[in-house]
């Protein structure tokens, strides 16, 4: 399987700060957030990344991670000129993905809770079809809407519904059979002119392809679009950071537990941080 970052946009909703620097560069507690989907999809088990951003801060996102090698992963960039829609990222992708399957997440989505590796496995693991989380948040109209009939089966997706049918949004992090690119583009553009990643969603629940899997209240799928959210998720993290000693998203731990590098390149990978996170780094070493 194959995966895709798509960490473009404007962020207008955090506006002044994204005026000049990308969202999914800014700190969330004690790293970029683009690290935690990052994880998300390493933990997933891949190791073939396509990161798409817009022209301007592509190179900064390479500067970052380079060409992978030093994670023991591939990660590769390509630009998407102008933010067309999440689902554009599927057609822009179509090459790098070929005939293979892809997970598609959204460069500022956070994901943490029990046994997430092995979620996030499973999904992976899917055979046709496509894959997607189900979250209950209080504000579903910001969302991707799951309605479902009385026997609790999905009956349809709705974008940013102004009368939500459910709590349920759907999450940013999907799975796709090799049919995705094929059917983002049989995908005309919403009246906002964006490609929605939802008419993806729902082509697929149409042919009774698509399995949604509720994460339960023991998970946090944290938003950081907004000044006070975004406030909110950098707390969150430390909270359980402090708490546990355990860092969440940080990629050298996870290729380390993942086997895609090994204790040398984990010392290497920590040899200029010299803070509280390559002391992290350095512990993984000593661990029993
Ligand atoms: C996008 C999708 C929406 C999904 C959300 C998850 O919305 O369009 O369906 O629920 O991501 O983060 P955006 O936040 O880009 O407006």
């Amino acid at each position: 399987m194959k995966g895709i970052i798509l960490a473009g946009g404007k962020a207008t909703r955090l506006y002044p700060v994204t005026r000049a620097v990308c969202k999914q560069l800014l700190p969330v507690y004690d790293k970029p957030m683009i690290y935690y989907p990052l994880s998300a999809l390493l933990l997933a088990g891949i190791r073939d990344i396509l990161i798409i951003s817009s022209p301007n801060v592509l190179p900064r996102f390479e500067e970052l991670f380079g060409d992978g090698s030093s994670l023991g992963i591939k990660i590769y960039y390509t630009e998407q000129e102008e933010p067309r829609g999440i689902a554009e990222s599927l057609i822009i992708g179509e090459e790098f993905v070929g005939n293979d399957k892809v997970c598609l997440i959204l460069g500022d989505n956070i994901f943490y809770g029990d046994s997430l590796s092995e979620i996030l496995q499973e999904a992976a693991s899917l055979k046709d079809g496509a894959v997607v989380f189900g979250y209950y948040v209080k504000n579903p109209q910001r969302y991707g809407v799951i309605d479902f009939n009385k026997h609790c089966k999905v009956t349809s997706i709705s974008e940013k519904p102004k009368i939500p049918k459910s709590n349920w949004a759907v999450t940013g992090m999907y799975f796709f059979d090799k049919n995705a690119a094929k059917i983002a583009k049989s995908v005309k553009p919403s009246k906002r002119g964006e490609l929605e990643i939802t008419d993806v969603n729902s082509a697929y629940l149409k042919k009774g392809k698509l399995k949604v899997k509720l994460l339960s209240r023991g998970y946090a799928w944290l938003d950081t679009g907004t000044h006070e959210s975004l406030i909110d998720a950098s707390v969150f993290i430390k909270t359980i950071e402090d708490r546990q000693g355990l860092k969440i998203g940080c990629i050298e731990e996870a290729a380390y537990r993942m086997g895609f590098i090994g204790k040398k390149q984990l010392l290497n990978l920590s040899k200029d941080i010299n803070t509280t996170y390559g002391e992290y780094l350095r512990s993984l070493l000593d661990e029993r």
